[in-house]
């Protein structure tokens, strides 16, 4: 199977996808790693691992729309079977969510549905939350709202600070996604009716 991952970022998820598929554990080939920020360092990860990069600027396009067109243009052009987000800050437009329908993941940092969005951490942290975690799920037009694949929990101490509980979330990160991915190159992992299934059985 081929796959694309999709950063902004630093790309931890990306590095244990990178030595998950080199490594054998998934049987995928990463295509190429796209991020819509040229400083992103996930993509010197993707080099040094001889992975083709590719950047799109929105300032480049005159609307999402067609920004995410190129995107779905690049992606369709490698014939990638699945479309990996790891840290991808973007919200995709529906269109393209729509085009590459029940093939796309994401990687969001909450127990899904709680605390979608942006600053998850400081948010479940201020509602006096006593465990957060994350969560790997199918893309839908919601934002952080398609089908749930699976999820990780981990507490929060009362002497934490925001890194401790994101360092604790993702070290679950990089074990889970990795899983989910193989899962998914191996065709065990389905979307229907906005429900996830693994070997048929819903999750
Ligand atoms: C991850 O924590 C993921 O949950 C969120 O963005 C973060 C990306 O981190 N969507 P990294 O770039 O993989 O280090």
């Amino acid at each position: 199977k081929k796959i694309v991952v999709l950063i902004s970022g630093q790309g931890l998820n990306l590095q244990a996808i990178i030595d998950a598929c080199a490594g054998g554990f998934v049987p995928a080939q990463i295509s190429a790693v796209i991020s819509n920020k040229a400083d992103a360092f996930g993509l010197q990860r993707a080099k040094s691992a001889g992975i083709s990069t590719q950047v799109f600027l929105r300032r480049d396009y005159a609307d999402n729309v067609a920004m995410d067109a190129a995107i779905g243009d690049y992606i369709q052009s490698l014939q990638a079977d699945f479309i990996i987000l790891a840290g991808y800050m973007k919200i995709l437009t529906p269109a393209f969510i729509r085009r590459f329908e029940g093939r796309i993941v994401n990687v969001h940092p909450s127990l899904l549905p709680k605390y979608p969005g942006l600053d998850t951490y400081r948010r479940a942290m201020a509602a006096g939350e006593t465990e957060h975690g994350t969560t790997v799920h199918f893309v839908n037009e919601e934002v952080d709202g398609g089908a749930v694949i699976v999820q990780a929990k981990v507490p929060i101490f009362p002497d934490d600070d925001v890194e401790d509980v994101e360092e604790r979330v993702k070290a679950q990160e990089i074990q889970l996604y990795p899983l989910v991915i193989k899962w998914l190159a191996q065709d065990r992992l389905t979307c229907l009716d906005g429900r996830a299934y693994l070997d048929h059985q819903i999750l």
